[in-house]
């Protein structure tokens, strides 16, 4: 039997060990990777510290962000993704039950086809990692709000949106998927991160801390003479100044809203203002092949064009699969504007 080192979540509240396990066959649409980076998510940290979302058995193996090597391939795979090409993944136990052989926290990890697309030479394994699940989620947000991913306005119609939390590791794709789809791009985030957001595709950006940034959104997007019915919102506590923009800009018209963070059951609301937690389908076909848009499609369009960068910045922590309880208690401390990678 071959093995392979894991970091292994052996029970509620961790702390994660590194052991060796079984290293799995590919089943017929899935991929086998040889991690070589992985990059961490909030959901991380609290499935280790409070298991939620649930986790279903354990020992359990968290993650969702790798990138690395082909190690082998399932029957049905496309030939596309031959043994030893370089490769995003979206490594995740979320959708399989559970199953450890699928987090990403691992030297060998199983990935879905689905959710894995070429990694081009330009652009480090470290870069690559901090990919999937925000990519996933960016997009999944307007499938939430029924807008579709081939969408394309053009500056005429005049759509604009707005992202509440542009610098997070979401909100740094919201921007740059909404400028894919057409929009004009309005975003919030800390001063310091104003210019990277401008290049990442976002219209202006504004303070989230100044005391006057609804009334100064509001301005700037009637001075632009530009359609507000659409938001993302990235981070919790962006809710309420989201709609209250939105009450300014919508007029009598319907308005969406995606909220990535989990919606609390008393969350504030807006007339004729729909607003919907970002979660993909359910029903599995359709699912799988929404994942496929968005990896085999959206980034890989996107990275070999150069139109999609790897966001936000890389911060890479030391000690491997050693590092990574550190590394989380350091996510949990909170980020800005970087998103936490650990080479492999
Ligand atoms: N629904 C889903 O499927 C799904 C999937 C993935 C993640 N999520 C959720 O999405 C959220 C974002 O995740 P993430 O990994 O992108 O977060 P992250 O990168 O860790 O977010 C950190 C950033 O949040 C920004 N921020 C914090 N409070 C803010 C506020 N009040 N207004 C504006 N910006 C604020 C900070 O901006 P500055 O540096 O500018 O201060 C910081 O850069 C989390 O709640 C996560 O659980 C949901």
């Amino acid at each position: 039997m071959t093995t392979h080192r894991a970091a292994i979540l052996p029970q509620l509240g961790g702390p994660l060990t590194v052991e060796d396990r079984a290293t799995p066959e590919p089943g017929p649409n899935e991929i086998l990777i040889e991690v070589k980076a992985i990059a961490l998510n909030p959901v991380d940290y609290s499935q280790r510290d409070s298991g939620f979302p649930p986790v279903p058995s354990y020992p359990a193996v968290l993650g969702s962000d790798t990138s690395g090597l082909v190690a082998k391939v399932g029957a049905n795979v496309s030939s596309v993704f031959t043994p030893g090409t370089r490769v995003i993944a979206l490594a995740s136990s979320f959708y399989q039950n559970g199953s450890p052989d699928h987090g990403a926290f691992q030297e060998y990890a199983l990935a879905q086809s689905e959710g894995v697309t070429l990694l081009p030479d330009h652009v480090s394994f470290e870069e690559g990692a901090v990919l999937p699940l925000a990519v996933l989620t960016s997009l999944t947000a307007w499938t939430t709000i029924g807008i579709s991913l081939d969408t394309k306005y053009v500056p005429q119609d005049k759509q604009a949106v707005l992202i509440w939390g542009g610098a997070s590791s979401v909100g740094t794709l919201a921007i740059q998927s909404a400028k894919s789809l057409g929009f004009t791009v309005y975003a919030t985030a800390s001063p310091q991160h104003h210019d990277y957001l401008k290049k990442l595709g976002a219209h202006a950006v504004f303070d989230y801390k100044a005391s006057d940034v609804v009334s100064r959104l509001v301005d700037a997007i009637k001075d632009d003479g530009v359609s507000l019915r659409t938001a993302h919102c990235v981070v919790s506590d962006g809710l309420q100044p989201t709609l209250d923009v939105l009450s300014e800009t919508k007029g009598d018209s319907a308005a969406k809203v995606a909220h990535a963070p989990l919606l609390p059951p008393d969350h504030p609301t807006l007339d004729n203002t729909e607003i919907k937690f970002v979660f993909p389908s359910l029903d599995t076909t359709e699912r799988n092949e929404h994942i496929r848009q968005c990896f085999q499609v959206w980034l890989k369009e996107g990275l070999e064009s150069g139109v999609v960068v790897p966001s936000p910045h890389v911060q890479i922590e030391d000690g491997g699969l050693e590092g990574l309880n550190l590394a989380l208690d350091k996510l949990r401390n909170g980020v800005s504007g970087s998103k936490i990678v650990l080479s492999i």
